[in-house]
């Protein structure tokens, strides 16, 4: 602990000492782990330029105006609240565990998982009332303690600060609760997931004081952050149609405003293009085809600005 500790301080001038740049957002993302790749990901998307990662703590970025800072997850929350970063890149859990002083403005939709307490495969418990008096391993004590006292359980919180799943199987805990994103850690610990206590992804947080420069980097992103997520969730459809169908056709598909309707050169036809939402995508195809819909192609968008 004290040396992790040490080093985060170090980290932390490092970072501070280089010479201000004031003009810079300074945005933390995970250095390696489950959100770094879709971090850095998202910020390509959003025109940020990040060349290959070559082990830094910070590099500056080209295309935009702004710094990346590479740190451990855990520390995001701390360094966003005390002004070493203007924004982080970082999944909600942590910042529910963390509690420092900072603001989510969006939640980012990628770094899906769930914190939950999982058993050994040997014991199967009735409820989570059975679980009074457990010894429970995690790195989440804080979540876990608020849980446990909502549904007043009264339980021993042993915290753990890696590989938390070993803990029941060296007789350490007779639970665990940790994060669960495809279960595959559980699964070769022998170990299922009893109950969820809570939902996460990835979240943009942000501290307190922003220059108005920073103010306005930020703005800027977020507006493509924003285009890139709507891209995502919607997906740009062609199809082609007898012109009598044209009006049952088109009142499945709302578009930007409306569809766009362009004649054929086969006589009576039209083709007609729209946006369509990843949710109720296959609902909507199916009733196209019902309603003699043909040729319908489904065309990924890569930005969406209104
Ligand atoms: C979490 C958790 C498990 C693993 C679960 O660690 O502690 O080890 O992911 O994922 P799975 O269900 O897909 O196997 P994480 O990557 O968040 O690392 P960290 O806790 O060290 O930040
Ligand atoms: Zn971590």
């Amino acid at each position: 602990m004290a040396k992790i500790s040490k080093e985060k301080n170090q980290n932390k001038k490092k970072i501070a000492s280089k010479e201000q740049s004031t003009h810079l957002l300074r945005i933390a993302i995970q250095k390696s782990g489950r959100l770094s790749e879709d971090s850095i990901k998202l910020l390509k998307e959003c025109g940020v330029g990040i060349a290959n990662g070559n082990n830094q703590l910070k590099i500056k970025t080209e295309n935009f105006d702004a710094e990346i800072l590479f740190l451990r997850d855990d520390d995001i929350p701390e360094y966003v609240a005390d002004g070493v970063a203007d924004i982080g890149f970082v999944g909600e859990n942590v910042v529910l565990e963390k509690n420092k002083d900072t603001q989510i403005v969006e939640r980012l939709g990628y770094g899906r998982c769930r914190l939950s307490i999982a058993l050994p495969k040997s014991k199967k418990q009735i409820n989570i009332q059975s679980l009074e008096g457990k010894k429970i391993a995690t790195s989440y004590p804080v979540i876990l303690k608020k849980w446990l006292r909502q549904n007043k359980i009264n339980a021993d919180i042993h915290i753990i600060s890696g590989s938390v799943e070993i803990a029941p199987r060296i007789g350490l805990a007779d639970a665990i609760c940790d994060l669960v994103s495809s279960g595959s850690t559980l699964f070769s610990n022998e170990l299922y997931e009893f109950e969820t206590i809570l939902k996460s992804e990835a979240v943009l947080i942000l501290g307190k004081q922003l220059t108005q420069k920073r103010k306005e980097l930020l703005e800027k992103l977020l507006f493509r952050i924003r285009a890139v997520k709507k891209a995502k969730n919607n997906k740009y459809v062609l199809l082609n149609a007898p012109n009598n169908k044209i009006k049952e056709i088109t009142k499945y598909l709302p578009g930007l405003n409306s569809p766009t309707i362009v004649p054929l050169a086969k006589e009576g036809w039209s083709s007609v293009h729209s946006v369509i939402s990843e949710s109720d995508f296959w609902n909507v195809i199916e009733k196209l085809k019902e309603a003699g819909a043909e040729g319908i192609l489904i065309i990924p968008i890569e930005k969406m600005i209104e």
